[in-house]
């Protein structure tokens, strides 16, 4: 069987006690800690940047896997790397060029991810799929948490998994939005090995993120 992660997303955390959230979600046995980075431009919310990831790194070794919805995301890159990101995962439509983006992003010794809204095709990253560490595909439309799961991206989930098999490449497939104890099982069987989860990890079995994160692992 393979290995599931689960990557918490902050966004459903207390923001006043960040460090402590971390702190809290190592503990429950997160495998890594998802921050979603919101710009108010590429997504209609905002959030925090690197001050604020540089003040949690120091709670946790855990991975920082660090969703980007920023655009144009190549100037701030470095930022991430620097504040302590481990994985930098990029939205295509926000960059020029893409490949400069995640060869940048490797450069510092990240891993680089990619991003897919539910409307975008597999098409638009396949000539880097070679190149990348994760690709993150987004069961809802990035911007806010406690939205409903897109079920129709399953579907896509499996063509990557396709792909992945076919030519023998090793890139993670992470989902992000709407994550439940009912869908989880889907999109893992659909070939996914890392789940995102806020709303579910935060505020299912009134707050016991221990137990939601064994259940989303082994549902
Ligand atoms: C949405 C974010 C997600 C979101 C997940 O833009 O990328 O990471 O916070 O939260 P839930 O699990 O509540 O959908
Ligand atoms: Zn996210």
């Amino acid at each position: 069987m393979k290995k599931i992660k689960i990557s918490p997303s902050i966004l459903s955390a207390d923001f006043s006690q960040l460090g402590n959230e971390i702190k809290r979600l190592e503990k429950a046995g997160a495998d890594m800690i998802h921050v979603d980075v919101m710009d108010g431009h590429f997504v209609p919310n905002l959030t925090i940047g690197p001050p604020v990831i540089k003040s949690l790194r120091k709670y946790t070794n855990l991975i920082f896997d660090v969703h980007l919805m920023i655009s144009p995301v190549h100037k701030y890159i470095k930022d991430f790397s620097d504040a302590g990101a481990n994985v930098i995962t990029i939205h295509p439509e926000a960059t020029e060029n893409l490949k400069e983006s995640i060869d940048l992003i490797k450069s510092l010794d990240k891993k680089a991810g990619v991003s897919l809204n539910p409307d975008s095709k597999i098409d638009l990253i396949t000539n880097v799929l070679k190149d990348i560490d994760l690709v993150l595909v987004m069961s809802v439309y990035p911007g806010f948490g406690g939205q409903k799961f897109m079920p129709e991206v399953i579907s896509k989930i499996e063509n990557l998994q396709k792909i992945k098999e076919r030519d023998s490449l090793n890139f993670d497939i992470e989902v992000d939005g709407g994550i439940n104890f009912e869908n989880s099982k889907n999109v893992i069987n659909a070939g996914a090995n890392i789940l995102v989860s806020g709303t579910t990890i935060f505020k299912s079995n009134n707050g016991d993120i221990k137990k939601n994160i064994e259940t989303l692992k082994i549902n």
